[in-house]
C-alpha cells in the first residue's frame, strides 16, 4: 500500500499543516513532518484538505441501465468530484428491493476502488408503492443497508409510510423520502406558477412537495424513527422542517447543487437539460434553500447525480426524462453559490458534504475529522482556480449537466480513500 506525505494543506480552511497517510490511515498531523523512506511527497500549498466527500444521493444506473452509467463510472466521476462514499439510488432494473441486488451493487463498488458504494434499498416491492420490500434482509445483507428509499416515486400511502418508519425503527435505520404527492403533479413538467402558464407546460406546484414533508413529519414524530427529506425545492418546505426541528423533531434533509443555484426561467428554453424532479424553482426559493444550509435546517447537500443516456434527452421537453449529473460539479456549485457568498465557511462544507451525511448514512469510516488515527479519506481542493464546465470532459457516461459553459469557482486536486489515492491532478489515478 501506497503512503503519502501532503504538506502544507490548509486542514478544512483552518490552520496550515502536513498529512502522513500510511495503511490507510492518517497517521500523523502537524508541521514539517518528515517523509519516511519510500513515502511520496504532495505539495499541498494554496490547497485545502477535507474529509472525503459524501453524497447521500446517487443514481448509478447500474444494473439496467448501463448505458447511461455503471458502478464504475459514476463511482470515479464522484471521485473526481472529490467524494469518497457515495448512496445508490434503488430506482435500478431490477430495483434494489432484495438482498442480492444490494449486495451486487455494493460488491460491484469495492471491485471498482473508486470509492464505497452504499447500496440504498427500495422501501416498496419493485418501487410499486403497495408492499414493503424486505428491508430487514437488506439490512442484514453484506451491503449492511440502513438508508432505505423509493426515490424517483414517492410514498405516498400514509399507512405504508408508517409501516416502513415502524420497521427501520428496529435497527435504526433511516426512510429517505421523494416528497411528491402524485395526485397534485400529474403530468407535471415544471415548477407551476406564471411561467409553467405561459410556457404552456404542466405546473408542478409547492404544495405537492410541502404537503408530504408535513405528513411524514408529523407521522415520523407519531412513530419515532428516522426520517430524511431528499431534495427539498421550496422556501415553504424550508419552513417545515425548520418548524418541526424547533419543536425537537428527529428529521434530516437535503438539497441539491442544482437546487442551490438554477431557478425556472431556464425552462423557456425548452431544453430539457434544465428538466429535474424536483423542479428548478423560484429565485425567492433559492434564497430559502440557501439560508436554510446555512442555518442547519438543511443538514446536507446531496447530488441526486441523475445520469440520462442523449436519446432521453435530446427531444422533447415533456417526453424526456428528468434528472442532471452532478457528482463532478458539486463541490464548485456549492463554492460559488454558499462560500464566494460568505453563507458558508470550508469547514461548514466539510460538515454538509461530508460529516452530516456520513453521519446520516452511518458510514463510520467516512466523514471524520482529519485527525491522526482516522481514516486516510481526503481530499484535496485547489479554491482559487475557475473552470468551464465541459460536458465532454466528464467521467460520467453521461453529459446531461445543466452547467455547461458556466465558470466556476474550485477544483478538485485529489481524492483518497481509505489513503490510495482516486483522483491525481484532477484526474482518475487509475
Ligand atoms: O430528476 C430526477 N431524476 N429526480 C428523481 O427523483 C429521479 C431521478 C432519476 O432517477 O433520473
Ligand atoms: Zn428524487
Amino acid at each position: 500500500m501506497s503512503s503519502y506525505l501532503i504538506t502544507g494543506a490548509r486542514i478544512v480552511g483552518g490552520e496550515v499543516a502536513d498529512l502522513l497517510l500510511d495503511n490507510g490511515e492518517i497517521v500523523a498531523v502537524g508541521t514539517n513532518l518528515e517523509a519516511p523512506a519510500g513515502v511520496e511527497t504532495i505539495d499541498a500549498k494554496g490547497l485545502i484538505a477535507l474529509p472525503g466527500l459524501v453524497d447521500l444521493h446517487t443514481h448509478l444506473r447500474e444494473p439496467g441501465r448501463e448505458d447511461a452509467e455503471t458502478v464504475l463510472t459514476g463511482s470515479r466521476a464522484a471521485a473526481v468530484g472529490g467524494f469518497t462514499a457515495v448512496f445508490a439510488m434503488a430506482n435500478t432494473d431490477p430495483v434494489a428491493d432484495t438482498a442480492g441486488v444490494v449486495e451486487q451493487v455494493w460488491r460491484l463498488g469495492r471491485e471498482g476502488g473508486y470509492a464505497d458504494v452504499f447500496p440504498i434499498g427500495a422501501v416498496t416491492v419493485g418501487r410499486q408503492g403497495s408492499q414493503l420490500a424486505e428491508l430487514g434482509a437488506m439490512a442484514d445483507s453484506a451491503a449492511r443497508v440502513r438508508v432505505f428509499s423509493d426515490d424517483g416515486d414517492c410514498v405516498w400511502d400514509a399507512a405504508l409510510m408508517r409501516r416502513a418508519l415502524e420497521y427501520v425503527k428496529a435497527f435504526g435505520g433511516v426512510i429517505a423520502q421523494h416528497a411528491q404527492e402524485p395526485r397534485l403533479t400529474q403530468g407535471a413538467q415544471m415548477n407551476e406558477g406564471a411561467l409553467s402558464g405561459v410556457l404552456g407546460l404542466t405546473g408542478w406546484p409547492s404544495v405537492a412537495e410541502e404537503a408530504i414533508i408535513a405528513r411524514d413529519v408529523l407521522l415520523n414524530a407519531h412513530v419515532g424513527s428516522k426520517l430524511h427529506i431528499c431534495h427539498l425545492s421550496t422556501k415553504g418546505s424550508v419552513e417545515i422542517v425548520r418548524a418541526a426541528k424547533a419543536r425537537g423533531l428527529d428529521v434530516t434533509a437535503e438539497v441539491t447543487p442544482h437546487h442551490l443555484l438554477l431557478t425556472e426561467d431556464l425552462a423557456a428554453s425548452y431544453n430539457p437539460v434544465y428538466k429535474v424532479n424536483p423542479p428548478l424553482r423560484t429565485k425567492e426559493d433559492v434564497e430559502a434553500v440557501r439560508e436554510g444550509l446555512a442555518d442547519g435546517t438543511i443538514d446536507i447537500v446531496a447530488t441526486d447525480h441523475a445520469p440520462h443516456p442523449v436519446e432521453d434527452k435530446d427531444c422533447e421537453w415533456s417526453a424526456a426524462s428528468p434528472g442532471m449529473i452532478g457528482l463532478e460539479t458539486a463541490l464548485s456549485v456549492v463554492q460559488h453559490a454558499m462560500v464566494d457568498t460568505k453563507l458558508l465557511t470550508w469547514a461548514d462544507v466539510a460538515d454538509r458534504m461530508s460529516n452530516r451525511p456520513a453521519e446520516i448514512g452511518q458510514v463510520g469510516d467516512h466523514g471524520r475529522p482529519l485527525e491522526a488515527g482516522a481514516p486516510a479519506n481526503v481530499v484535496l481542493i485547489d479554491p482559487a482556480v475557475e473552470r468551464t464546465v465541459v460536458p465532454a470532459e466528464s467521467k460520467s457516461l453521461s453529459r446531461n449537466t445543466p452547467f455547461e459553459g458556466m465558470t466556476l469557482p474550485g477544483r478538485v486536486v485529489a481524492t483518497f480513500l481509505r489513503g490510495t489515492p482516486t483522483v491525481l491532478d484532477g484526474m482518475p489515478a487509475r
